[in-house]
């Protein structure tokens, strides 16, 4: 079993027909009927709603399902392919997955999907409604990255995309010479919408941090121009860090400018846990 509970760390067993899940201190947890499960105890939530909001979620489902960000997608199940040991199944953590984007490009787009066990992570729950509604195959839990209930070892890739990390529990997850793929913005990354906000552009670092004993083993740089017409441009600062910058005018600005190009420029990144 891949899951323990949040509360006392015992494995979590299934219980049949329901399907619900329990540990052997008797703390329960209903699978919800779109097939996701809720562990993250109310005594851990800091807010009603945590995690990114309905309508960032929404903005990001709309932009991604348009295809901007598939290159991305193709070059994250290239990694993957390249290092997968053949004929073994292999178990996958998309850690802060939102709506699952990832996860479901990774079973479309990698060969053999049946011999991946995909799992996400999410600590906003109408994100992994959403995903666990558009992907049956994959298993999706509400918890937090900073206390990630599963199994120490389960994993043998973990990827994060844009979402916070917490290095510890990313090194208990992994097995000793599991990978972690990072993907993290480069020092373009839609700097054309960034003009319209800030005065003065300033370029993304590009020094990765990498959990202690972590070795990084490929890096690539994924950088090309995107045309969205005026829904996608909003639906795409929606989705931004700095969306909350973008007031009044430079809204509109975005918004009316006539053939905007955007420049996205993406830093992914391998690394080995030795
Ligand atoms: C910028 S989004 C990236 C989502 C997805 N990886 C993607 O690229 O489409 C960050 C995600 O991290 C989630 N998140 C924020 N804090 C979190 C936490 N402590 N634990 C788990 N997820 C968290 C948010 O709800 C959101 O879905
Ligand atoms: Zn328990």
């Amino acid at each position: 079993m891949p899951y323990i509970c949040p509360i006392c760390q015992s494995p979590l067993r299934q219980h049949l027909p329901s399907q619900g899940y329990y540990c052997q201190n008797k703390h329960h947890f209903d699978r919800a009927k779109e097939g996701y499960l809720n562990l993250l105890p109310v005594q851990f939530k800091k807010s009603r709603e945590p995690g990114d909001s309905r309508v960032m979620m929404r903005a990001r489902r709309n932009f991604l399902e348009a295809g901007y960000y598939q290159p991305l997608a193709q070059a994250i199940a290239a990694l993957i392919d390249s290092h997968r040991t053949k004929d073994q199944p292999m178990h996958i953590l998309d850690m802060g997955c939102g709506e699952g984007y990832y996860s479901r490009q990774i079973e479309t787009l990698c060969r053999s999907p049946e011999q991946l066990d995909l799992h996400g992570i999410d600590i906003a729950k109408n994100a992994i409604l959403a995903a666990a509604k558009k992907q049956p195959n994959a298993r999706f839990i509400v918890a937090s990255n900073k206390r990630m209930p599963y199994a120490d070892h389960f994993f043998d890739l973990i990827l994060r995309v844009y979402a916070p990390s917490h290095d510890a529990e990313i090194d208990r997850l992994l097995k000793t010479g599991g990978l972690l793929l990072l993907v993290t913005p480069g020092p373009r990354h839609l700097w054309q919408l960034k003009k319209f906000i800030y005065r003065e552009v300033k370029e993304h670092s590009v020094k990765i941090d990498l959990p202690e004993g972590f070795k990084q083993i490929e890096s690539q740089r994924l950088g090309y121009t995107i045309s969205p017409d005026q829904e996608q441009r909003m639906a795409l600062l929606q989705m931004t860090p700095f969306a909350w910058r973008a007031k009044g005018e430079a809204q509109s600005n975005i918004q009316r400018a006539k053939g905007l190009k955007i420049e996205t420029d993406f830093i992914v990144t391998l690394a080995i846990k030795s």
